[in-house]
Order: structure tokens, then C-alpha cells, then sequence
């Protein structure tokens, strides 16, 4: 099993190329099963997350080619609705193949995904909005049964506010009779890029990005071409790099368009942060200012970057509240930074962080893909070596990030 091995010390600086964004590339790939024609990709990062999701695609009759700088996806031979457990286990994302399956095909078979380590991530919503739509769904030895002659469109208020939910719904509204209004949906920009694929092959969506989403189903979608956006959550991690380093490092192919929160809160710790139409720069002071945070949907704090501030605010100046609003359980990287010699208390969905002078290097644990990431960014700082384990979580979202790391000077490297 690989292992990152990380040297603390390096101050980063220099530039590095963000990559396109997990989080929409995910969607984006099944909205390839509402249509006959081909959709071509381009910006998809290489994550094993993506991998996944094209071999799911593939099971079920999605011709996948890939190109130089993207993949061209067919769903002229789709001719399977089933995503199995063994597939689904390893990524619950695989639950977005059920409203375009329901849509197109009018069947789908759906292993459920199962909780996780961040929380037991229900998708009641998925199937409570499919209902409302007209579909005849059963939950059956573990899987969602759901059949559909054709979707109607109905008005769906979500109880909360559910990225995937929202985009799964959006997909089935697309091929549905009449009009869907998703309210209380969510506003993320990767919601937004989804959309604006799912314009460019023919559907008629307003409102995404804002808490209501109005589609009006037409009877097909055909082909397009649609360049993923880039990962903000990527972009924020690398700028926590740089500012729990103090250094200088100008980032590629991005844009802080999506990260004014993360933005203001490295702002607050004292880094200086210069923003360019597609890059942005971060120069930090030497010791960090200690920032409070609390989670919440976009356009708030995202929760995909909890983990990398309790990482900054172990070494900063002062003390910190973290609260968590979004998943019940996703403090698991606290107990990994006090082994590196943190002072963390957890209490409830609050974490208080009390900045220390200096963390040591020690062997710890990945638990999830962002609790890695926060790993590696203590890593970076902590005297001495610090040993990852079970860094498969990483690979799942974030392309080559050693070799990223070491083009900022970072003094790293993959171990067996
Ligand atoms: C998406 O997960 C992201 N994944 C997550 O990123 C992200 O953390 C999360 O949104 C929140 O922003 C992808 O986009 C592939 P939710 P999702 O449905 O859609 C509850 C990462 O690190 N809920 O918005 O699964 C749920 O339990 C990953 O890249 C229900 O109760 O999250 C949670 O408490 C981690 N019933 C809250 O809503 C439902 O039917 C928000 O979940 C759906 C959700």
C-alpha cells in the first residue's frame, strides 16, 4: 500500500497547474447516459474517482475514447442500468447514474452507497425527488429499484441542501414531461457547470446557482463539447500549503471566482493573495494568524476545506473554533494532527485548535480524501518525517500531488 513520505521545512514557492474539478467532472461524466450522441470532455483530471466512474459508465454500455487532452463519451450503447455494489462501494458519486438512468432508459438498478468515514450520507432526497417525478421506486437487498415510463415534471423542495441530490434531479428533469422546480437547491458552481453542460447538449435549465432551479424536459439531448472547471477545492488546498509554509506560490488554470470565503479567511491569517483572471497568488507571512470557521453550503465556507484549516491553524497564532454543520463526522484528521502534536479539542461539531510552536514529524493515518490532505499540509511544517498512510484516499482527489508538491520545493516523495 503506498505510503507519502514528507521532510518539513521547505518554504513553497513557484508555480504549479490546478486540475479540472472533481466534484464537477463527476456529474458531468453520467450526464453522458441522457443522450445518444457523443459528449467530448475536456480539462478531466486523472483521479482514480474519475477511473471509477468511467468504468461504471463502460459496464453499462458507454463507449469511453480518450483523447490528448480530454475523452470523447458515447451513450449510443447504453444496454445495462445496473451499478453494482462492487463498483459503488468504492465511490458513492456512483449514485448520480440514477436519475440519467431513470431518464433515458426508464429503469435502473443501483447498488445504495453505504455510509462512509465522514458520515452515514443518506440519499433519501435522490429517491424522494425521483418520486415526485413519477418513478415507482423500491430499496431491496441493498439496492434502489427504480422504474419510470416517462419522468413527469413536479416542484421538489429538498429537506436540506444536497450537492448530489440536487444534480441527480437536475439530470432527470432534463428528459422529464413538463417542467421541474428544484427549491432549496444547491448553489455550487459545480452544480452550475453541470448545468451548463446538460445547456450545451439542449436542455432548457434556469436558475442554477441560485436556490431555485427551473428545467423544462424536451424529449432528447444531443452531443456536445464542455471543458470541466477548474477544482476549487484543489486550488484551496495548495494555497493552505503555501500559507502553512510562508511562502510564495502562484497557482495556474484557476480562479478565486468560487473561493471568496477560503480567500478572505487566508486573508484574515495574514497572507497576501493577489487574484489574476486565470491564476492566483498567495504570499504568506511567517507565522499565521489563528482563523474560526463554520461549514455550511455554498456560497458559506466549504466543508471540503475543514480539514486543511484545523491543518494551518495547529501552527498558527492564537486559537481557533471550527464548527462543522455539514457531515456528522468529519474531525477524523484531528486525532492524526495530535499525533503530530496538535492541540485539538473536539467537542460535539466544534473543534478548538490552540496554535503551538512546532509540530513533529510521525507516522499517521488517512482516514478520508480531505483529512489526507490536511496530513500533508502538517507534514509539510512538522520537524523531522512524517509517514502517510493509506494514501489511496488522496489519489482519489488530487492528481499527482507529490510531484506537485515537489515542483514548490516540498520534500516529498511516494513510498511502498
Ligand atoms: C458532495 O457530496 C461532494 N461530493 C462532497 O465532496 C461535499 O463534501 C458535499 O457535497 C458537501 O458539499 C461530490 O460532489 C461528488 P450532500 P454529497 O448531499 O452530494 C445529507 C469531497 O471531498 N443528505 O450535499 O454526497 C448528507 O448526509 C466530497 O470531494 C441527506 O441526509 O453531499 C450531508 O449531511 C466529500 N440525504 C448533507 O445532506 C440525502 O439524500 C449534505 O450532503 C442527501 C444528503
Amino acid at each position: 500500500m503506498d505510503k507519502l513520505l514528507l521532510q518539513g521545512g521547505a518554504r513553497l514557492s513557484g508555480e504549479v497547474a490546478i486540475s479540472g474539478a472533481k466534484n464537477a467532472a463527476l456529474p458531468i461524466l453520467c450526464a453522458s447516459l441522457l443522450s445518444a450522441e457523443p459528449l467530448r470532455l475536456t480539462n478531466v483530471p486523472h483521479l482514480n474517482d474519475i477511473s471509477t466512474m468511467l468504468r461504471l459508465l463502460g459496464e453499462m454500455g458507454v463507449g469511453v475514447t480518450l483523447e490528448a487532452d480530454g475523452l470523447i463519451l458515447d451513450g449510443s450503447g447504453l444496454n445495462n442500468p445496473v451499478a453494482s455494489y462492487e463498483r459503488v462501494k468504492t465511490m458513492r458519486a456512483s449514485i448520480l447514474v440514477l436519475g440519467p438512468l431513470l431518464a433515458r432508459g426508464g429503469e435502473a438498478r443501483v447498488s445504495l452507497p453505504g455510509g462512509c468515514a465522514i458520515g452515514a450520507r443518506p440519499v433519501d432526497q435522490h429517491i424522494k425527488g425521483l418520486q415526485a417525478m413519477g418513478a415507482d421506486i423500491k430499496v431491496e437487498q441493498g439496492y434502489v429499484h427504480a422504474t419510470a415510463r416517462r419522468l413527469k415534471g413536479a416542484r421538489i423542495c429538498t429537506d436540506m441542501v444536497t450537492v448530489t441530490g440536487t444534480e441527480n434531479l437536475m439530470m432527470a428533469a432534463c428528459l422529464a414531461e413538463g417542467e421541474t422546480i428544484i427549491e432549496n437547491a444547491a448553489r455550487e458552481p459545480e452544480v452550475v457547470d453541470l448545468a451548463n453542460c446538460l445547456i450545451s447538449m439542449g436542455a432548457r435549465i434556469s436558475g442554477a446557482g441560485t436556490a431555485i432551479i427551473r428545467i423544462q424536459g424536451v424529449a432528447k439531448l444531443h452531443g456536445a463539447t464542455h471543458a470541466i472547471m477548474p477544482d476549487r477545492i484543489e486550488t484551496g488546498t495548495y494555497l493552505c500549503a503555501a500559507a502553512i509554509t510562508g511562502g510564495d506560490v502562484r497557482l495556474l488554470k484557476t480562479s478565486a471566482a468560487y473561493l471568496d470565503t477560503v480567500v478572505d479567511k487566508l486573508m484574515d491569517a495574514g497572507c497576501d493573495i493577489t487574484v489574476e483572471r486565470e491564476a492566483i497568488r498567495l504570499k504568506a507571512p511567517r507565522r499565521l494568524q489563528a482563523v474560526s470557521l463554520r461549514t455550511a453550503p455554498y456560497p458559506a465556507f466549504p466543508t471540503d476545506m475543514q480539514a486543511q484549516f484545523m491543518a494551518i491553524n495547529c501552527v498558527a497564532d492564537g486559537v481557533a473554533t471550527i464548527r462543522e454543520t455539514i457531515f456528522e463526522n468529519r474531525f477524523m484528521h484531528a486525532n492524526e494532527l495530535m499525533r503530530l502534536g496538535a492541540n485539538i479539542q473536539i467537542e460535539g461539531n466544534n473543534a478548538i485548535v490552540r496554535g503551538v510552536d512546532r509540530l513533529e514529524g510521525a507516522t499517521v493515518m488517512a482516514t478520508d480524501l480531505r483529512a489526507s490532505a490536511s496530513l500533508v499540509i502538517a507534514g509539510l511544517v512538522a520537524e523531522g518525517e512524517t509517514l502517510i498512510d493509506r494514501i489511496y484516499h488522496l489519489d482519489r482527489g488530487y492528481e499527482r500531488i507529490e510531484e506537485k508538491l515537489a515542483r514548490l520545493g516540498a520534500q516529498v516523495r511516494r513510498v511502498n
